[in-house]
């Protein structure tokens, strides 16, 4: 088993008969539906699935999880996902795909939100190795990156991969990748980019998680909130 499949089944050894259980989007994520399909079959371990993401989606359908409908959830009990950099407070910075907006939205209808990495992930800050993505209506792109300016942040509008268009996340906005030349606070900054007209979503999941699980030298550390 390598880390994250290491990871991804320490989560799914805890899911409990019965819950409502949300799907993260990435290739950690990736690694728990598949260690939770296992239990499903090979236990008859009873769930419902909720997906942040249509990849997660297919996934869990094809491995015959039962999904439901995000529409027709008022809550869940566990979300479980991977993230890009976890500080030591537990704050995130996600959303190096393309599903921001029901990722945080599950992350905080869920009664716990299980964080999977591998050490390569933690930061002393927020921000270290990323830009903070900012998901903006797309018609509102260059008043935000006015916004994000006045607090010191340059913004660039994220590109495909080879370059030859935008970025549209499955939201239907657009990604401004906001670097911060000065140290911020990640939680003020979370409250103050909530607060720009025309951002849908970012990427600082702040006072959202309840457990980090840290895959290192065979063996998985937990950081409960
Ligand atoms: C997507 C995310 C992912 O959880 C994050 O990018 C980590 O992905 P991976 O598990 O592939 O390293 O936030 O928006």
């Amino acid at each position: 088993m390598n880390d994250k499949e290491m990871v991804a089944h320490h989560a799914a050894q805890k899911i409990k008969e019965g819950m409502i259980v949300g799907l993260g989007t990435g290739s950690t994520a990736n690694c728990f539906i598949e260690a939770l399909a296992k239990r499903h079959h090979q236990e008859g371990l009873q769930v419902k699935t909720v997906s942040s993401s249509v990849v997660s989606a297919i996934k869990a359908r094809e491995l015959g999880l039962p999904l439901i409908a995000i529409e027709q959830l008022t809550g869940l009990d566990v979300y479980v996902d991977g993230a890009d950099e976890v500080a030591p407070d537990m704050t995130l910075l996600k959303g190096r795909g393309f599903d921001l907006v029901r990722e945080k939205l599950l992350a905080g209808a869920s009664r716990e939100f299980w964080v999977l990495i591998d050490p390569g992930k933690r930061v002393s800050r927020i921000g270290e190795r990323y830009p903070i993505p900012v998901e903006v209506i797309p018609f509102a792109w260059q008043m935000v990156r006015e916004s994000l300016a006045a607090i010191g942040g340059k913004a660039e509008l994220r590109q495909t991969a080879n370059k030859d268009g935008l970025v549209v996340t499955a939201h239907g906005s657009l990604v401004l990748d906001t670097v911060f030349a000065e140290t911020f606070d990640s939680h003020k900054l979370d409250t103050v980019l909530n607060g720009i007209p025309g951002v849908v979503e970012h990427g600082i999941f702040s006072h959202l998680a309840s457990a980090v699980f840290c895959a290192k030298d065979g063996r998985v550390e937990e950081q409960i909130a």
